[in-house]
């Protein structure tokens, strides 16, 4: 009798529970799905989306320009790494269609030629549905020895926007960062720089923007990366501190061909500095 009473009184909170334990299921069990079809493929490069494992780099999707040391180039490998199909399409479907819903009210911004970020729009979110949480978890278990700093980035770039060379602030950002790339294909450029001659201090924008052409080409090496719709990729230590990163313009080339980007939508988990 008390039993029943406390179920009619809680039926939304119960209800709503119920709803959760269902999209997890169903996500956990799509994942299982996922995970077995791209194995029966046999890819090498694609991570079973249920098991945390060795991540193993995709180094087709890597171009090295120019006259690489030995070591740097090792530490590079190491530390700079792609997981393609990271998600599954019903993954990132559902991660989409919480972004548009923060998002969708905010304009992109083209205004300042000074920020290292052109035709974006961004914002940060701690609170995802259950079924995207799994998502996030998942990648906080793969990419981070520590905790996964609680807001996630999410950042919208317009089909011209354009990231430029800059190495994020160590002030607001730890030695990892994870991204997720949702909508479109696109070029990651990553330059050499002297890491003792950026300053990490504190800059409006959160990352810090000090790199131009002159300053990042004076090492005169760098590497492209194909940033594959549905890829994650690991950015740490010396590729995150002693490399600038930023994303191409569509139409540039990756061997030979053109990269038509699109609107991008990037999810960027990072950890503590
Ligand atoms: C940034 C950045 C990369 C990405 O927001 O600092 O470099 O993948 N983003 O969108
Ligand atoms: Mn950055």
């Amino acid at each position: 009798m008390l039993f029943n009473r406390f179920l009619r009184k809680n039926r939304p909170v119960l209800d709503s529970l119920k709803i959760c334990i269902r999209l997890s299921y169903r996500n956990m069990s799509k994942s299982i799905d996922a995970a077995s079809t791209n194995s029966k493929r046999g890819d090498t490069d694609c991570l079973p989306q249920t098991t945390v494992t060795q991540p193993t780099p995709s180094d087709d999707a890597f171009v090295f320009h120019n006259d690489w040391p030995d070591e740097i180039k090792a530490d590079f490998l190491r530390d700079m790494r792609l997981f393609e199909r990271f998600l599954s399409v019903d993954e990132e479907q559902s991660l989409m269609a919480e972004v548009e819903q923060v998002i969708q009210r905010m304009r992109y911004e083209y205004d300042h030629w000074d920020d290292a970020i052109h035709g974006y729009r961004e914002t940060e979110r701690k609170n995802w549905y259950p079924q995207n949480r799994l998502v996030l978890d998942r990648v906080g278990k793969f990419a981070f020895d520590s905790e996964v700093m609680p807001y996630v980035h999410i950042l919208d770039l317009a089909r011209d926007g354009i990231i430029k060379p800059h190495v994020d602030s160590s002030r607001y950002c730890g030695n990892i960062i994870a991204g997720l790339s949702l909508l479109t294909d696109c070029i990651m450029r990553l330059r050499r720089v002297d890491e003792k001659k950026y300053y990490q201090g504190k800059n409006a924008n959160e990352i810090q923007v000090k790199a131009n052409d002159e300053a990042t080409n004076e090492f005169g090496y760098y590497v492209d990366v194909l940033l594959q719709q549905r890829s994650l990729y690991i950015m740490r230590d010396s590729a995150r501190y002693k490399f600038t990163h930023e994303v191409l313009a569509p139409g540039a080339e990756f061997k030979g061909a053109a990269i038509e980007k699109d609107r991008r939508v990037s999810i960027i988990c990072r950890n503590d500095s």
